[in-house]
C-alpha cells in the first residue's frame, strides 16, 4: 500500500511538471482528484484493509493527498500571477479608479422618526423604556383599570395567545397598546418618573389606508409632584413643531380612555391648510392625534404609587401614523409593504 501511495505521488508530480498551462492542470485535478480520480479510489480502498493497518496508512495517505493537493495549488498560482503579469505588461491599469460603489442599506422611515422623538424626549429629561410585545391580560387590561367583564375591552380588537394562565396575570395577548409599560415602569422605578416608551402594537383590525395590524405606538407617562395638563401641552406642541419643522398648535378635548381621568384627545392644527380647513382635515382646521390624560388613581395604585402624594398624566400615539402625515404617505400598509421603492425616498 505505502508503495503504491508513492508511486502515486511520483506520477501525479511528474505530470504537473509536464503540465504547461491552466487547462492542462484541471485536467490532471479531475484525473487524480475527481470523483474517479486516482487518488479518490485509492484513499476509498483505505476502508478494506485490517483494522491494524488503517491508521499507519490513513496517515500516510492523508500526507500524500495534501502534498499534491499543494503541489497542484502552488502551480496554479504561479500560472496566474504569470498570466497576470503579462497582462498588466500589454494593457494600461489604472490603480488610482475608485471601485464600483456599494450600496448601502439604511433606517426605515418609521424608526427613523422615532429616533427623533426620542431624542427630543431625552433632551426634556425622558427616559426611553422597553415592554414585553406578548403581554399579559393583567398589565394590558386589569391594572389599566380595565377588568374582565369591561366593555372598553371591545375597543381593543385584540389577539389573545394560546398559552399557559399565570396564576396571577391571566391569559397572553398581543399587546394592543403600549400602555401596559405603565405599569411595569411604576413597578420597577416608582415616583417620580418621567419615560417614554416607543413599541410596535398588535390588533385584529380590518385593514385599510389607516389601519393596520401590527403599528407602532410612543406612551408617555410623567409621575411627579404638582404635574398638570398645561405641561402636557407645552411638551406636545414643542415635539410636533419639531417632527414637522413649523410651529404647531394643540388643542384638547374630552375623550375616554379607562386608565386617564380626566381622559382626552389632543388634536394638532391642521398643517396644509393652518387650521382653515381642507379635505384633509375634513374642515375641522384639527387633526386628530392621540389619546391623553392625567392617570386615573386606580392607575397608580395597581403601579404601587401613593396617589395622595403624586400625580401624573399619559399620552399614547401612534408613530405609524406620525410618520405617514410627516412624509404625506398615503397608504398605512405601503410602510410594512417591503417596497424599498417606498422606503429609499427617505
Ligand atoms: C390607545 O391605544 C391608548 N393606549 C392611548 C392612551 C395612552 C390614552 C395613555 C390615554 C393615556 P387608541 O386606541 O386611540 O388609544 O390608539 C392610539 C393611537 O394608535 C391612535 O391615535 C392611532 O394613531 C394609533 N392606532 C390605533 N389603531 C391603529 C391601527 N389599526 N393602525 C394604525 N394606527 C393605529
Amino acid at each position: 500500500m505505502e508503495n503504491i501511495l508513492l508511486l502515486l505521488k511520483e506520477e501525479a508530480i511528474k505530470e504537473l511538471e509536464k503540465a504547461s498551462n491552466l487547462e492542462k492542470i484541471q485536467e490532471l485535478e479531475v484525473l487524480y482528484f475527481g470523483r474517479k480520480g486516482k487518488l479518490t479510489i485509492l484513499l476509498k480502498s483505505l476502508k478494506d484493509l485490517p483494522p491494524e493497518e488503517k491508521p499507519k496508512f490513513g496517515k500516510l495517505s492523508n500526507e500524500i493527498k495534501n502534498e499534491i493537493f499543494n503541489a497542484f495549488s502552488n502551480k496554479k498560482i504561479a500560472f496566474e500571477n504569470e498570466k497576470l503579469k503579462k497582462e498588466l505588461e500589454t494593457e494600461f491599469f489604472d490603480t488610482t479608479i475608485p471601485g464600483p460603489s456599494s450600496k448601502f442599506g439604511h433606517i426605515h422611515p418609521l424608526y427613523q422618526v422615532q429616533k427623533e422623538v426620542e431624542d427630543i424626549f431625552s433632551n426634556m429629561g425622558f427616559s426611553i423604556m422597553d415592554g414585553p410585545e406578548l403581554e399579559s391580560e393583567y398589565y394590558n387590561f386589569i391594572a389599566l383599570n380595565i377588568p374582565n367583564d369591561h366593555p372598553a375591552r371591545d375597543m381593543h380588537d385584540t389577539f389573545f395567545v394560546k398559552r399557559k394562565k399565570q396564576e396571577k396575570h391571566g391569559g397572553f395577548v398581543m399587546r394592543t397598546h403600549t400602555s401596559p409599560t405603565q405599569i411595569r415602569t411604576m413597578e420597577k422605578y416608582g415616583a417620580p418618573l418621567r419615560v417614554i416608551v416607543p413599541g410596535r402594537t398588535f390588533r385584529y383590525e380590518s385593514l385599510d389606508a389607516t389601519h393596520e395590524a401590527t403599528f407602532d405606538q410612543i406612551e408617555g407617562l410623567i409621575i411627579d409632584k404638582d404635574i398638570s395638563l398645561a405641561h402636557l401641552k407645552g411638551i406636545m406642541a414643542e415635539m410636533l413643531s419639531k417632527i414637522f419643522n413649523k410651529e404647531v398648535t394643540v388643542r384638547l378635548r374630552p375623550g375616554y380612555f379607562p386608565f386617564v381621568e380626566p381622559g382626552l384627545e389632543l388634536d394638532f392644527s391642521c398643517l396644509l391648510c393652518d387650521g382653515k380647513g381642507c379635505k384633509t382635515c375634513k374642515n375641522t382646521g384639527w387633526i386628530e392625534f392621540m389619546g391623553c390624560g392625567m392617570v386615573h388613581k386606580n392607575v397608580l395604585a395597581y403601579g404601587g404609587i401613593d396617589s395622595n402624594e403624586y400625580q401624573g398624566w399619559a399620552f399614547g400615539f401612534g408613530l405609524t401614523r406620525l410618520v405617514m402625515m410627516r412624509y404625506k404617505i398615503p397608504d398605512i400598509r405601503l410602510l410594512s409593504s417591503g417596497d424599498i421603492r417606498l422606503t429609499q425616498q427617505f
